[in-house]
């Protein structure tokens, strides 16, 4: 690779303006990502030049290269202001991605900045992050609660067999819930919330003004649970860190919604078609109860994080077969990573790759909080489990080659999951809570009245999101 990291570029180097971009959200890309990530490495190696809607980055391909711009933060600046192209103005004003990329938090900070916001996290997350504190049994319970409401709504809307999109009757409306709960949010901003960030992350011409009224909405939230704290994530970092105006803290809430409402919907989904996709192993470890195994396969095979967002080289440096000048833009590939990662595997003799070595949750400085991973990992298992405790029969109603994807410049998830589903007699009853109690506390003892509050609170928030559900799909 040979950083050479004081060099400066050689003047023979062509920098990134000069070079005849491909422009990288194409329909091939849409159908076929994988593809044009192969096409990429063929003509350019592990690191590629490609426009993003107008603009030239450098996507970074193979597995070596991504690890190295993620571990070394300080070569790879986080901070937006070493963004050359915008410090010079070439951005275009109306660019779909620069409102997202504006909105200063954690994920762009560096350095100390960047330490104490990852503490403030550590802090906040933590009652959250396992089942042995009452706040995160609560959440875990909460997360039964919502996913058997939504199955017996299927059930008396429905029928106990038919035909149900799992993306949008179920992995979305238990998100939101999930969403509103954690963050401890009145139900008419998680609408809004949930709309305008679907608006923002498909790069759409309307994502500006969608990015100012999500993030005004957060805002309002955590101006609320300063005056009325509770027992959620928002009152959590305000703890943590008091010092955050609502400005700040409706930034973060801001990013952590886009985690858990999308990048963990994602997840779910993808999981969801592995299983139903029908590979044997992955089936075989869902029922020995492996569900963390068959997510790890999911996150390899379509990392929901696709492209991570953009650092910023702090000087010249030679990455690939390029010299990438001082405050060009650089987005790190997972999924192209996975893919090489997956050949260099196939190569090895009497050996094969870790599932755990992929890069869905990031990794060095800037990875997910382990808290938060563990947190999602629960939601995610959670979700995936509760179907296939309750169904008899998901069967995918399209072959999954023809399946539509969601491929934005960061995410790649599923636009629908539609499935053919028979319940089984045990299914959960509208109004009557879960046919099987969720898993019991850390001591061994299910929490009855936490269960209870928890399916009333599942039932109130149903009913107020009913409309969301249905009017949301082409939004996803
Ligand atoms: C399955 C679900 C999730 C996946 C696949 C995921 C993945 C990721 C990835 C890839 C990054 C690093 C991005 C980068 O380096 O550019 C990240 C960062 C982060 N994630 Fe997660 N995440 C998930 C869920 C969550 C949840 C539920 C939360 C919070 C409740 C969360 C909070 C964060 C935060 C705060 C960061 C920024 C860390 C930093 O910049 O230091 N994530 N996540």
């Amino acid at each position: 690779m040979n950083p050479q990291p004081s060099a400066a570029a050689p003047d023979g180097a062509p920098p990134l303006e000069s070079l005849r971009v491909e422009p990288l959200l194409t329909s091939a890309f849409d159908t076929d990502p994988a593809g044009v990530y192969a096409h990429l490495r063929r003509t350019y190696g592990p690191v590629a030049p490609v426009g993003l809607m107008g603009v030239p980055v450098w996507l970074v391909l193979d597995y070596r290269e991504v690890l190295e711009v993620l571990r070394k933060e300080s070569l790879w600046r986080r901070d937006i202001r070493y963004w050359r192209a915008r410090a010079e103005g070439r951005l275009p004003q109306d660019w779909p991605l620069l409102a997202g990329y504006e909105v200063r938090q954690t994920m762009f900070m560096d350095d100390e900045e960047h330490l104490a916001a990852r503490q403030t996290y550590h802090s906040a997350l933590g009652p959250f992050q396992d089942a042995r504190t009452p706040q995160g049994w609560e959440l875990r319970s909460a997360v039964v609660s919502y996913a058997d409401e939504l199955v017996a709504m299927l059930a008396a809307e429905s029928g106990t067999a038919g035909f149900m999109d799992l993306a949008a009757q179920y992995t979305r409306p238990l998100l939101l819930m999930v969403t509103t709960r954690l963050f401890g949010c009145p139900v008419e901003l998680g609408d809004e919330m949930v709309i305008d960030m679907w608006r923002m992350l498909d790069g759409g011409p309307d994502a500006g003004p969608a990015t100012g009224r999500a993030l005004a909405a957060m805002t309002r939230l955590a101006a609320h649970r300063r005056a009325v704290p509770g027992d959620d994530l928002t009152s959590y970092l305000l703890l943590a860190d008091p010092s955050l105006s609502d400005e700040q803290l409706g930034r973060e809430l801001f990013m952590n919604a886009v985690y858990l409402n999308d990048i963990t919907g994602n997840m779910v989904c993808n999981t969801l078609l592995e299983v139903l996709r029908g590979n044997a192993t992955v089936r075989r470890s869902l029922s020995a109860g492996l569900i963390g195994e068959t997510v790890n396969r999911a996150a390899l095979a379509n990392a929901p994080v696709a492209n991570m967002c953009f650092r910023f080289a702090a000087h010249d440096v030679r990455l690939g077969n390029f010299w990438i000048r001082a405050g060009d833009a650089v987005s790190p590939s997972a999924a192209a990573a996975h893919q090489d990662l997956m050949a260099i595997g196939s190569h090895l003799v009497d050996s094969t790759v870790s599932t755990r070595a992929h890069l869905g949750w990031g990794a060095g400085p800037h990875q997910c909080p382990s808290a938060a991973r563990e947190l999602a990992g629960a939601v995610v298992a959670t979700a995936v489990g509760r179907i296939f405790d309750h169904f008899t029969k998901v069967e995918l109603t399209l072959p999954a080659d023809q399946l539509p994807w969601r491929s934005g410049p960061v995410v790649r998830g599923l636009r629908l999951l539609p499935v053919r589903y028979e319940l089984g007699a045990g299914h959960p009853v509208a109004g009557q809570g879960a046919a099987s109690p969720p898993r019991a506390a850390a001591n061994g003892a299910p929490r009855a009245d936490a269960s209870q509050a928890s399916r009333h609170h599942a039932r109130g928030l149903l009913a107020a999101l009913r409309h969301l559900m249905w009017g949301t799909r082409k939004g996803g």
